[in-house]
């Protein structure tokens, strides 16, 4: 065969080292295939050296130009380590290795057909060297499963993300996205080729938007019950919370503002009047209460988490748009939506199992997921989601440029991770080190180029795919393309038959 790269010279366990022709390429991270008496091994390159047959000291003269040797061999070497074996049309981890002088080849379009790496929410396609093979993705039932896309700053998070959910819009009502926008870039697609979910086909009947800047985000006091504290205040102390719980029994839902009013007019001990508590703890409650902004919590009985639940319940994407407000108010709005929306996936499982079986997939993105999941910190409801909310169909992915400042135990929970390139050496330990599959690929981590990344998602990707992700403004020019081609209609024809037939008639009787 003459497109193979190379033979075999060692094998030990899993790692297969072999002779790379001269000429030929290969880059770090790269899948070949090694023919193996009956199976076929897929192995990634992860090590390459280049050698020749002289020994050191007569390679140093040679270099000094002080002495020329004979005929001699140089030589690359390149290693691979195994990850799949496939033998009569089943594909598995492999069992077994390659003998010496085995043949290895580079991965085409029909190997890549047998990996199974297409899915439901298309990422990009397979990179293969220099060349790109056929589709990779996610499925949809990978959703629950938690994912994590990590990658340092332009290095591609915030368009794999809008892929993603492209696909999570093309999906509904099957599934169905609650994304936080941070730096308000996702509508319009600022700094992606201005072409953001906006441009989406199916944006106007499946996407809803909200944004800080409007008066349909708002989250009425009357609407924030003590439990609600919890999530907007993960700090709250227990005397805290009885405190808040007492105060609700009182007033009723408006038992914020009451609340506050006495305590602007006369202290603590106008708020002790009617429910008896430490000075020390009604201050701290209502240090807090009286500081959230009457822009975001008016005293109104409306919260657009009602109608962002109401949205997503019917397959429509909700883009919420947290720019220009305060890192502080950030924080209370996306743990109080996340907190509102998988909540009621809960009590639908646990109260009308009928109801939450036609529930959409939920996925959420978070963006800058290290500030909400970070151990040194205090918990919030990702880390809740990240754990438990499997069953539930509700799945986050989080998105960061520091996989390190995240929970051990939650990153963990994350089966799909999508890695681009990262320098920081803290970033790519902890990545290696944390990720299976991916503890030979710190170099790669490193090399990655933008929009280049690895790509695992358990239980179905059990190794780490090379991927070249599809940038979102060519994927909405394909697709538009694609709408465009379809065959036209029976209907459309006949109707056009019929209108000639009328023009000629007209023509006929001379009426033009
Ligand atoms: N797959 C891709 N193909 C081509 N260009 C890409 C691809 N992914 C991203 N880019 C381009 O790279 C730039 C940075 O991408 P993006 O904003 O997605 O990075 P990021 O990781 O989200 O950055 P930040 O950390 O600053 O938010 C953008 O101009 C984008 O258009
Ligand atoms: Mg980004």
């Amino acid at each position: 065969m003459s497109d193979n790269l190379g033979s075999v010279c060692d094998v030990q366990g899993d790692k297969v080292s072999f002779f790379l022709k001269k000429d030929l390429h290969l880059s770090f991270g790269q899948i070949v295939k090694i023919d193996s008496n009956g199976s076929d091994f897929y192995a990634r390159v992860v090590n390459a050296q280049s050698k020749s047959t002289l020994d050191t000291g007569e390679q140093l003269r040679e270099a000094d130009g002080k002495e020329a040797f004979g005929p001699y061999s140089s030589y690359k070497s390149v290693e691979a380590m195994l990850f799949l074996e496939s033998k009569a049309g089943r594909v598995r981890s492999p069992i077994f290795n390659p003998n010496y002088m085995d043949t290895v080849y580079p991965m085409n379009a029909e190997d890549a057909k047998m990996l199974r790496l297409a899915g439901e929410l298309e990422i990009g396609n397979l990179r293969s060297g220099g060349e790109t093979l056929g589709s990779v993705g996610v499925d949809i039932n990978a959703i629950p499963r938690m994912m994590g896309m990590f990658g340092m700053t332009g290095s591609g998070k915030t368009n794999a993300e809008l892929m993603i959910n492209a696909h999570i819009i093309d999906n509904s009502p099957r599934t169905a996205g609650l994304i936080f926008d941070f730096a308000g870039q996702l509508l319009e697609g600022k700094e992606l080729g201005n072409k953001g979910l906006c441009n989406h086909p199916l944006f106007h009947s499946k996407v809803s938007f909200y944004s800080t800047k409007e008066e349909k985000m708002r989250v009425g006091l009357r609407t924030l019950q003590p439990w609600k504290l919890r999530n907007l205040y993960s700090d709250i102390t227990d005397p805290q919370y009885r405190l808040a719980q007492k105060l609700h029994r009182r007033f009723g839902d408006e038992w914020i503002e009451k609340t506050c009013e006495k305590y602007e007019l006369s202290g603590p001990s106008g708020v002790a009047e009617t429910v008896p508590a430490h000075k020390g703890t009604i201050n701290a409650l209502l240090q807090k209460l009286t500081h959230l902004d009457p822009r975001l919590f008016p005293p109104s009985k409306y919260s657009f988490i009602d109608q962002v639940t109401k949205d997503i319940t019917q397959g429509v994407t909700c883009l919420v748009d947290i720019s220009g407000v305060t890192v502080e108010e950030q924080r209370h709005i996306v743990c109080l939506t996340a907190s509102g929306v998988s909540n009621y996936y809960k009590r639908s499982w646990e109260s009308d199992y009928e109801r939450w079986l036609k529930l959409p997939t939920l996925l959420i993105t978070l963006e800058e997921a290290h500030e909400f999941l970070d151990p040194t910190r205090e918990r919030t409801i990702f880390s809740d989601i990240a754990l438990t909310y499997r069953k539930y169909r509700v799945g986050i992915n989080a998105v960061t440029p520091r996989p390190s400042r995240v929970n051990p135990d939650v990153f963990a929970e994350l089966w799909t991770k999508l890695v681009m390139k990262t320098e920081l050496k803290a970033d790519r330990d902890f990545l290696t080190r944390n990720t299976p599959y991916l503890e030979y690929s710190d170099t790669e981590i490193k090399m990655l180029d933008i929009g280049e990344a690895l790509l695992i998602s358990e239980p179905k990707i059990r190794f780490a795919v090379p991927v070249k992700v599809k940038h979102y403004p060519g994927y909405l020019a394909n697709r538009e393309t694609a709408d465009y081609d379809l065959p036209q209609s029976d209907l459309l024809e006949k109707l056009d038959k019929r209108l000639k037939k009328l023009q000629h008639a007209n023509e006929d009787s001379g009426i033009t």
